[in-house]
């Protein structure tokens, strides 16, 4: 059943690094929160609706704090759920054929096939009153008298999905699909899934690709922003103070959504994205077959000289069968 268990999206994601100042330094400027946490030795950042990166110092002696397949990167995955009765259902579920325990917050810890720790909690995250961009189409004027926004500094407003490197993708996409209801939306190629955790909302909330190099590893994370101006803006500042571009700014041929990535010191790239795809149980899941290698409809500043164009994809290999 889809979504049997309510889960609504990305609540929280902790990272453990090696240079936690480094990574403090850049999720500050990325234009996060800084919040008290409630854990010693880690630190918390929110999005606007409520979406948590926590940041702890790496340490392979603790599994709680060991990023899988990095030195630094992800320690652990926390999806919120819609009601208090899902965590029940959701500790039986994987009670089943695997460890879980709950903490002194109420939040459930466990762990996919892969070894990725997961973990559930009643969502924190809230729709908040946000204006809608408007735009002036032709015929359709809709910004009357005012004048357009500007954003000198991106102030993301939630997660929106998080993409992971493994060996064999519909492999780990199994768990996913078959124990927690997850939906496919899109596959790229023979590459990758794109998954959603509900039949309406987000276009994913989990891309799971075949990594170049073998092992699982965090690839991505992206935050939504309001519109393709807040993309730019906050990526013309970041990059003014210092962090180095991986791809974009652009626009995804896959979700449709407007991109810019950076490098980071948490082990991943993190994406500004603006204008996914919103979809509910009518969408028409696409294999992407065809088109392998274009993973943007435009990308600035591409380096094409291998023929590739730099991105997520580009650190994703193909395999024989989706
Ligand atoms: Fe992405």
């Amino acid at each position: 059943m889809h979504n049997r268990f309510r889960i609504s999206g990305v609540d929280k994601v902790t990272f453990g690094v090696t240079g936690p100042d480094d990574a403090i330094r850049f999720a500050t400027d990325w234009g996060l929160a800084p919040v008290a946490s409630s854990r010693q030795d880690s630190r918390l950042f929110r999005a606007q609706d409520g979406s948590e990166i926590e940041i702890l110092r790496a340490d392979d002696q603790d599994p709680a704090r060991r990023p899988i397949g990095n030195s630094s990167g992800l320690c652990e995955i926390t999806w919120g759920v819609t009601d208090p009765a899902a965590l029940d259902e959701l500790a039986e579920e994987l009670g089943r054929d695997r460890a879980v325990s709950v903490d002194a917050e109420g939040t459930l810890h466990s762990s996919d096939d892969l070894g990725i720790r997961i973990a559930f909690r009643l969502t924190r995250r809230h729709r908040l009153p946000l204006e809608p961009t408007r735009y002036n189409s032709p015929g359709h004027p809709e910004r009357i008298d005012r004048r357009g926004a500007r954003y000198d500094q991106a102030c993301p407003h939630e997660i929106s999905h998080i993409a992971i490197g493994v060996d064999d993708a519909a492999d780990a996409a199994a768990f996913y699909l078959e124990r927690l209801g997850f939906l496919v939306s899109d596959r790229y190629a023979n590459r990758g899934l794109f998954l959603r955790c509900a039949p309406a909302g987000n276009h994913h909330h989990l891309f799971l690709m075949n990594g170049r190099a073998p092992g699982t590893r965090l690839n991505h994370l992206a935050f939504k922003v309001r519109d393709v101006h807040e993309v730019i803006g906050g990526g013309q500042t970041i990059s003014a103070k210092g962090w180095e571009t991986f791809a974009g700014p652009g626009r995804h041929a896959v979700s449709s959504a407007c991109f810019w990535y950076f490098n980071t010191p948490l082990g991943c790239a993190w994406e500004y994205a603006a204008d996914e795809d919103i979809v509910t149980g009518s969408w028409e899941s696409t294999d992407f077959a065809a088109t392998a290698h274009i993973f943007s409809e435009w990308t600035f500043g591409l380096e094409k000289s291998d023929g590739r164009l730099r991105g997520p994809i580009s650190q994703s290999k193909e395999t024989e069968t989706p």
